[in-house]
């Protein structure tokens, strides 16, 4: 079957990651998940005195820096999927930290380190059989992507959701804080000025709050299906 590019996008903690990992493994698609790509930038930025006491950010030392930062992914055989590493340590995990959530937005909205990450996942999904997830993709990073999904659920479900997974790593919040951390951040990557979280014109809406992971997969390979069907019978018409 032919390989295609598969966008992503969509508010935080609505299942992006979960599903694009789902299908990678189906499709034996390589996974790009974008936010952990802010995410290494914003652990950098934590650990080298660029944020400031009250969670300002020091743009200027962060654009100088933006050299010393490499981010790549390495396959982990363990979990069958790619681990985060920040200038060749894995940060999987810290990455995924509330302090790190809180602040990630912020960082990503500077358009140098937008520029450099964008180039990086052009790069990286230049070939086809490929899978990203974020805000901006079937915006800007692939706006020709075969499949565009723009991905969204209900905020109680998102919070409740994202409460588990901290919870499972042993960090504990309320529900009022993760809905707040949630709020916040969606509203950042809306309003931000560097290719802001959009739906792409072309992007098929999903909404998961009612549907399981397995309904979920089962509507998107049905999508793939389709399309390649069509593009067959276009194929095949020339
Ligand atoms: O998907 P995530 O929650 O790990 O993303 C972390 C942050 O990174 C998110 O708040 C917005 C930003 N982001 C972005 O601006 N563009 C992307 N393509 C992916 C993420």
């Amino acid at each position: 079957m032919q390989k295609i590019t598969i966008a992503i996008d969509g508010y935080s903690s609505c299942g992006k990651s979960t599903l694009a990992k789902a299908l990678a493994h189906k499709l034996n698609y390589n996974y790009i998940d974008t936010g952990a790509m802010y995410r290494a930038v914003t652990v950098y930025a934590l650990r080298n005195g660029i944020i400031n006491a009250d969670k300002t950010i020091n743009i200027e030392k962060l654009i100088s820096a933006l050299n010393d930062i490499e981010v790549t992914f390495v396959f982990n055989p363990e979990t069958h999927i790619s681990d985060t590493f920040l200038n060749n340590e894995n940060v999987e995990r810290e990455i995924r930290n509330m302090e790190v959530s809180s602040i990630v937005s912020k960082i990503s909205s500077i358009k140098e380190v937008r520029e450099k990450m964008v180039a990086l996942q052009r790069k990286m999904g230049k070939s086809k059989g490929v899978i990203l997830d974020g805000r901006d993709i079937g915006t800007n990073v692939f706006p020709k992507a075969e499949l565009k999904l723009f991905m969204t659920a209900d905020n109680d479900v998102r919070a409740n959701r994202r409460l588990n997974e901290y919870k499972s790593k042993g960090q504990y919040f309320t529900l009022e804080e993760v809905k707040q951390s949630l709020y916040q951040r969606d509203q950042e990557d809306i309003n931000r000025k560097e290719n802001p979280l959009m739906k792409a014109e072309d992007a098929i809406v999903l909404d998961n709050s009612d549907i399981s992971r397995e309904e979920q997969l089962e509507f998107v390979l049905k999508l793939i299906a389709d399309l390649q069907f069509i593009s067959r019978q276009e194929q095949s018409q020339h």
